[in-house]
């Protein structure tokens, strides 16, 4: 992986100057922007979502379709969960008991974090990791045992989890594909791992983006919950490929036992329209290979650039980029929101690490234009 060349000094100037500084007129009204690098892309009248990992494209067609269908039976507190838990027992080949809903899996993560709280344990995790699950249970009271990515490849570190183990330990949370780090575990070290650790504790395998991900090292745990094993959650959302984060639809797949104190633990409940929606997205693979192969292309937009500025990257299997700008990202995500693009948040204290969700291909192009306009020497 490329480290990045990028003249630090020049860009914080930069950043400092603001838009104005920065060589571009915007032309008032016209909503273009004519700027001295010669950039031909037009500055949208709204605000491209590059922040929150949300899908472009969605909801599709045919949940929209099912959303209007339904709107006359919100009216109703009889939501049919055991349509959509059917659904997703056939998908997944597993039996309908070893599956719960949420509203977004963010809902399991914290149940299984509380849980995970309420023998007075500790949680260890990756550093840095999607947060839902590890905040909550800090707050509950768990110690929190946060092990550094590998500093060279960025990735989760397996082996040091492992060792970081102890034994009050009662929940170990994966997220794979990671955030913001969009990197994957291999999957022959990650089953021996969670086939050994889940013995005497949880292992939570968070796959929010497993459908986006096209690599031969990757697998779904989901095969070890079918086959029985106790202690392992894996957790899916609506939220990602399906385009529907607003609806707060998830699931989580364990042994009945685990399913059954989520579900007793767990406050949230699912609403007509979320369930209609997925009920109808699930079935509709086209609009997920459609946002698949743009998800691709807007990856490649953005990868290309970085290949060509050598600005140091990990690799994407999901549908987000991070990339080391070489400056404090506060600054320049207002940068970035002055030319109308939503970036992601800073992740501390790798303060000069931007993460990038990919909105559609067009947009991306525009996001490379501003970026360069704004970090290139
Ligand atoms: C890794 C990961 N897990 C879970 C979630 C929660 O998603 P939701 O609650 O919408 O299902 C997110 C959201 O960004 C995520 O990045």
């Amino acid at each position: 992986m490329p480290d990045t060349k990028i003249n630090t000094v020049s860009r914080r100037q930069i950043l400092l100057g603001g838009g104005a500084l920065l060589g571009s007129t915007l032309i008032p009204g016209a909503g273009f922007i004519s700027d001295a690098l010669g950039g031909e892309i037009a500055r949208p009248e709204y605000l491209i979502r590059a922040g929150f990992n949300e899908n472009p494209w969605g909801p599709s067609r045919v949940a929209l379709q099912a959303i209007a269908d339904s709107t006359k039976f919100t009216n109703q507190y009889g939501v049919n969960r055991g349509a959509l838990i059917a659904m997703m027992a056939e998908l997944n080949d597993v039996p309908p008991d070893h599956i719960c809903i949420s509203s977004g899996s963010g809902e399991i993560l914290r149940t299984a974090g509380m849980l995970a709280n309420m023998d007075n344990g500790s949680v260890v995790c990756a550093d840095p990791t999607y947060h839902d699950l590890i905040r909550y249970a800090e707050r509950a009271g768990a110690e929190i045992i946060r092990v550094p990515v590998d500093p060279e490849t960025m990735h989760v570190d397996l082996n040091a989890i492992h060792k970081a183990i102890r034994r009050d330990t009662r929940c170990v949370y994966l997220a794979n594909p990671n955030n913001p780090i969009p990197s994957i575990i291999e999957k022959n070290a990650l089953r021996d791992f969670t086939l050994d650790v889940a013995r005497d504790r949880m292992v939570f395998i968070d796959e929010a983006y497993f459908e986006f991900v096209d690599n031969p090292d990757y697998e779904s745990m989901m095969d070890l919950v079918r086959e029985g094993h106790n202690n392992i959650v894996v957790a899916r959302t609506a939220s990602k490929i399906h385009g529907l984060a607003g609806m707060r639809i998830g699931f989580g797949f364990a042994h009945p036992e685990v399913t059954t104190r989520i579900n007793e633990a767990k406050t949230g409940a699912i609403n007509v329209l979320g369930l209609e929606a997925a009920l109808a997205s699930y079935q509709d693979s086209s609009f997920q290979e459609f946002t698949l192969r743009k998800n691709k292309e807007s990856l490649a937009i953005v990868e290309t650039m970085l290949d060509e500025l050598g600005v140091r990257y990990v690799k994407s299997n999901a549908n987000f980029s991070f990339m080391q700008t070489g400056v404090d990202v506060t600054p320049l995500g207002e940068a970035f929101r002055a030319e109308n693009i939503m970036v992601g948040r800073p992740f501390p204290p790798k303060n000069d690490w931007l993460r990038v969700s990919m909105a559609k291909p067009h947009e991306m192009r525009y996001f490379v234009q501003i970026y360069r306009k704004l970090l290139e020497r």
